[in-house]
């Protein structure tokens, strides 16, 4: 299933492009060693951050090469911030970093709990003031959308009115559950994954998914 639009306030984008869909694949198959998910999942990343940071803000700017001068735009400032969802969003961190060098890191560390599915915070490093400043957060799975909507209100509360979240893979109650919550939010909310799944099973986890992101980038602890 792919779907490109805008859902309420929140704009969906699913990428999809046979580089993506490769990389995805092989991502799922639960014969791909820890080493080689990590790597892949780096990898999905930068491409989905260039679909992310279509949109971002630059200014202009003149530059001397050297045969003559050349108009061009660089990106403006206060640079972006990037905000990785501990634990697994921190395999998605080195992708994105290497698209955008100079964004600001912050992190926020947040847990569901296995039988209610509800999101908290246990840890957090941001910085304190995001208005004005461009925010991409990322989450390797939007499941039931109970981590990433905390983690907006997170960002909401600091001041950000520019968000987008990067998720591998999405699913349809996830997105149904971020549309619900955001649907009369001055926030601008953008969605950018690789792909959307079929469903959530009983224990919350996306099918047909890849498992646990975590426990595949990091063993289980
Ligand atoms: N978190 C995961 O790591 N995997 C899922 O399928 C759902 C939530």
């Amino acid at each position: 299933m792919t779907y490109d639009g805008k859902v309420g306030t929140v704009k969906i984008h699913v990428a999809a492009h046979p580089l993506i869909t490769h990389k995805v694949t092989i991502l799922r198959d639960e014969k791909t060693p820890s080493s080689i998910f990590r790597e892949l999942i780096g990898e999905i990343v930068t491409l989905l951050a260039y679909e992310a940071t279509r949109d971002v803000k630059t200014v202009p700017v003149t530059v001397k090469t050297p045969v003559a001068m050349a108009q061009g735009a660089v990106m403006a400032k206060p640079d972006a911030v990037v905000i990785p969802i501990l634990r697994a969003g921190l395999g998605m961190l080195e992708g994105m970093v290497r698209l955008m060098p100079s964004v600001q890191v912050g992190f926020l560390g947040m847990v569901r709990d296995e039988k209610t599915l509800q999101a908290s915070t246990y840890a957090n490093r941001l910085p304190q003031d995001l208005h004005g400043r461009e925010c991409f957060i990322l989450d390797p799975m939007l499941a039931t959308g109970g981590t990433l909507i905390a983690a907006i209100h997170y960002l909401v509360d600091l001041g950000a009115t520019d968000i987008t979240a990067i998720c591998i893979l999405s699913s349809p109650e996830g997105i149904a559950a971020i549309e619900k919550e955001f649907q009369n939010s001055n926030t601008n909310l953008t969605l950018v994954t690789a792909a959307l799944d079929e469903k959530l099973n009983e224990k919350g986890y996306i099918v047909p998914g890849l498992g646990d992101a975590g426990d595949r980038l990091y063993g289980v602890v």
